[in-house]
């Protein structure tokens, strides 16, 4: 998709937490326009939503009315496998603990996803892993596991997990929550340079005030709504 197009489209989508008797409107009718290329900064205070309009927007869980469209196609409208395929083709996601696996190297968790998608092959998908490491930095730690790495190296080799399987969109959900102020700002510049070399969109909820100036544009919630008129469409 070219830059400059609608790539995400939320309209009116709420979704409700809950069993009948106790419910938590989690969001409460957003609307919003993410165009192809954009570095979207998602800010709102704690239980504001954020992490909620990820989840939908990654089609890892369903509004409870409203409608989400990425590339022209309604994530409702998907069956379980086009979902699955929407999740590993469609979307790189970036956590704030990094969810890497243990028992893995460096270079096994980079590559994970790709196996899981089988749609590179082997020495294809060990060659993109190598760029992408090299690319954060990291290319001499390919065989260590993470837990001899510190957490901004853990989310470098995140960053590269995240953009294997080259996603049009990578989610990330505080990224840098877990991070001192230096390592933040690398964290940010790097998810900004891969935004650009890969030409990947990327909407990010963050508490972090730097987040503005890598941000192409900052979109606030509160209490599950866009409270940035010009933000919605
Ligand atoms: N699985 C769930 N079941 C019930 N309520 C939930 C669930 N997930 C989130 N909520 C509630 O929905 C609201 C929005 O939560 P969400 O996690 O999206 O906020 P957030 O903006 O990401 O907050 P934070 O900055 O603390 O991560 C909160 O009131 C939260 O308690
Ligand atoms: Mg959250």
């Amino acid at each position: 998709m070219a830059h400059g197009e609608a790539l995400i489209r939320c309209r009116d989508v709420h979704k409700v937490y809950g069993d009948g008797t106790a419910t938590v409107t989690a969001l409460g009718g957003v609307d919003l326009t993410v165009t192809a290329g954009e570095f979207i900064a998602l800010l709102g205070r704690s239980g504001s939503g954020k992490s909620t309009l990820i989840h939908l927007i990654g089609g890892l869980d369903q509004p409870t009315s409203g409608e989400i469209r990425v590339e022209g196609r309604s994530l409702g409208e998907l069956d379980d496998s086009a979902l699955t395929l929407y999740r590993r083709h469609t979307v790189g996601l970036v956590f704030q603990f990094f969810n890497l696996i243990p028992t893995m190297t460096v270079l096994e968790n980079v590559l994970f996803p790709s196996v899981l998608d089988r749609r590179l092959p082997r020495t294809e998908a060990r060659e993109r892993a190598a760029a992408l490491l090299e690319a954060v930095g990291l290319a001499e730690r390919q065989s260590t596991t993470p837990d001899r790495l510190s957490g901004g190296q853990q989310q470098r080799v995140a960053l590269a997990r995240a953009w294997i399987n080259r996603p049009t969109i990578v989610l990330a959900d505080e990224p840098t929550g877990n991070l001192d102020s230096t390592t933040e700002q690398e964290i940010l510049e790097l998810l900004g340079r891969l935004a650009r070399d890969e030409g990947t969109t990327i909407l990010m909820a963050t508490h972090s005030p730097e987040a503005m100036a890598v941000a192409s544009r900052v979109v606030h919630l509160q209490d599950g709504r866009l409270a940035d008129e010009a933000a919605s469409c």
